[in-house]
């Protein structure tokens, strides 16, 4: 039998084996979500030739993995098949754009397109015989091209499309028009670049509504919405955003924050190379994204595998239209198995509560705190501050008065491993700042991990609302969402005790202060089939 691997996750999505990273073209298609992936078909480890692998799911928790979509066969993706994205064409007819390492080394754009329509699962692809579409723009370095975007269509007949870039660490998103889909042209000016931030990865472009939490297909414009920019900086591993206006006649774009490395980010922990769609059927835009393992490479050999994707996301505007706000999908509910529930649990000082009567090391929990005595709280001057140094610094343990408190997931009996979800509350000049920390410091008695402790803000009120805490937890992933999903930190853990029945889940209050948790919920969450052999024969 296989030998144990308590680090597979149990809803997450992975392949059997071998090495996973970015999510590739997803898109749903008459009744079928489809998924494609970075993988390397030989090994754990990231490899010069890459892969899209391709899974099919009806509900966007089961998937079932089909045959390679795209290989490196052809001189236009000799070396590599990189990321992309999709784009469904009038008529309803869906292609792909990617981008292939060619037989001299040079990042280009390729289109492929489904050899047969009718087949429900798009099982095979077939690379246009023009391809490349796009060639690597003068003055920019072979490996420096990558990553085309889902295209939009303006009302002057032309498909848009951005593609990462840098030159001389200025990150570039390169504009491409085209009327054909086949023939593109390159924008005089990119839609956007910032000095100093290296090259742009895996860029997503698209609307959000001003006014409501539905999603927008990627070519509606008009005054009701305004325009994502996201970018993966390669130098840091992390996905910034730009909210801003975008005005295709002159191609103008022009974010209302600046992109600079303490501003807004999809998620403050590990979450990278991230790609959202319009599902039409649910009206909502879907994020996914890429989680990279934090052990060692030769942690990776063993287990045979690395990498997972973020659970799928719902993702809007919030209503300050100030930042993006982001929810676990409701599909999470499919898989829920026992309820426990929680209510007016006053926690007082250096206190805790065991949730019982769930699977501690696969569930998904909610909690609101309630704190009275704001006054109290402790000064903190932000401007200036880095969260997440903050977060290290005061750990868990660190008492303050308003925190630290949260809860305590994939817990040993004894809490020599803990990873801590916690927050703390501030005050400055009557103004209150809610900090948010996920702290992997005891995730595990293990060495060689990447333990590192991550934080942000959350931007809200406490004098107006509870402070909501929602996480998912599944064996070697963690996933929380402050505030109702305003600030989002995803931290990867390798416990060694608390697995299995061994995983505890607490909540708990390491301040002064003693906080109310008005409500609580937590869930078992059920194995998916995800990409299981048993599933292989269900696309049949
Ligand atoms: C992001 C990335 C992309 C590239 C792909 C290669 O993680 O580096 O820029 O297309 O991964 O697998």
């Amino acid at each position: 039998s296989p030998p144990e691997q308590p680090h597979r996750t149990a809803f997450h999505f992975q392949p059997p084996q071998n090495w996973m990273n970015d999510p590739n073209g997803p898109m749903y298609y008459n009744g079928v979500y489809h998924l494609f992936y970075q993988y390397n078909p030989s090994g754990p480890l990231f490899a010069e030739h890459m892969y899209w692998a391709h899974s099919v799911s009806h509900d966007l928790i089961n998937w079932t993995p089909l045959d390679i979509a795209i290989a490196p066969t052809e001189p236009f993706d000799h070396i590599s098949c990189w990321s992309g994205s999709a784009t469904i064409l009038p008529g309803n007819k869906p292609v792909m754009l990617y981008t292939g390492i060619d037989s001299e080394n040079r990042q280009v754009q390729n289109l492929i397109e489904p050899k047969n329509l009718s087949d429900p699962y798009l099982r095979e692809w077939v690379k246009y015989t023009g391809n490349p579409v796009i060639n690597l723009p003068d003055g920019i370095q072979h490996d420096d091209f990558r990553d085309p975007t889902t295209a939009w269509l303006a009302d002057d007949g032309k498909w848009r499309i951005i593609v990462g870039s840098q030159k001389d660490k200025k990150g570039i998103a390169f504009l491409y028009q085209s009327e054909d889909f086949v023939n593109w042209s390159m924008h005089e000016s990119p839609l956007h670049e910032v000095a100093g931030t290296g090259i742009w990865e895996c860029p997503d472009f698209f609307p959000v509504w001003v006014d409501s939490t539905n999603g927008v297909d990627t070519s509606v414009m008009n005054s009701r919405v305004k325009h994502v920019l996201k970018v993966g900086l390669f130098d840091y591993q992390k996905d910034y955003y730009m909210i801003g206006d975008y005005n295709f006649v002159n191609e103008n774009y022009v974010p209302q924050n600046e992109l600079t490395l303490g501003t807004l980010r999809y998620d403050y922990g590990k979450y990278y190379a991230s790609k959202s769609f319009f599902d039409p059927v649910k009206n909502r835009r879907i994020l996914l994204a890429w989680v990279n393992e934090s052990d060692s490479e030769a942690d990776d050999v063993a287990k045979g595998w690395s990498g997972l994707h973020s659970f799928p996301r719902s993702i809007w505007l919030d209503k300050n239209q100030k930042q993006l706000v982001q929810w676990p999908i409701k599909e999470i509910e499919t898989l829920y198995e026992n309820e426990a529930t929680v209510e007016n649990k006053n926690l007082e000082d250096g206190s805790s509560h065991e949730i019982l009567g769930i699977t501690a090391w696969q569930v998904d929990v909610k909690l609101s705190f309630k704190l009275t005595n704001l006054e109290e709280a402790e000064k903190l001057e932000p401007s200036g501050v880095d969260p997440q140094l903050v977060c290290s610094e005061m750990d868990a343990l660190k008492k303050g008065k308003f925190g630290p408190f949260g809860l305590l997931a994939l817990a040993s009996h004894d809490l020599t491993e803990q990873t801590a979800i916690f927050f703390r509350v501030f005050q400055n000049n009557g103004r209150y700042i809610v900090l948010m920390c996920s702290d992997q410091s005891r995730s595990s008695t293990r060495n060689g991990l990447d333990k590192t402790t991550y934080g942000a803000f959350v931007d809200i009120d406490p004098q107006q609302d509870e402070i909501s805490l929602r996480t998912l937890i599944d064996h070697s992933i963690v996933e929380s969402f402050g505030g109702g999903g305003k600030t989002c930190i995803t931290a990867r853990v390798y416990p060694t005790l608390a697995i299995k029945d061994e995983a505890h889940l607490f909540a708990f209050n390491n301040g002064t202060e003693s906080v109310l948790i008005t409500e609580l919920s937590a869930w078992s969450v059920n194995k998916a089939r995800i990409n299981t052999e048993e599933n292989v024969g269900r696309a049949n």
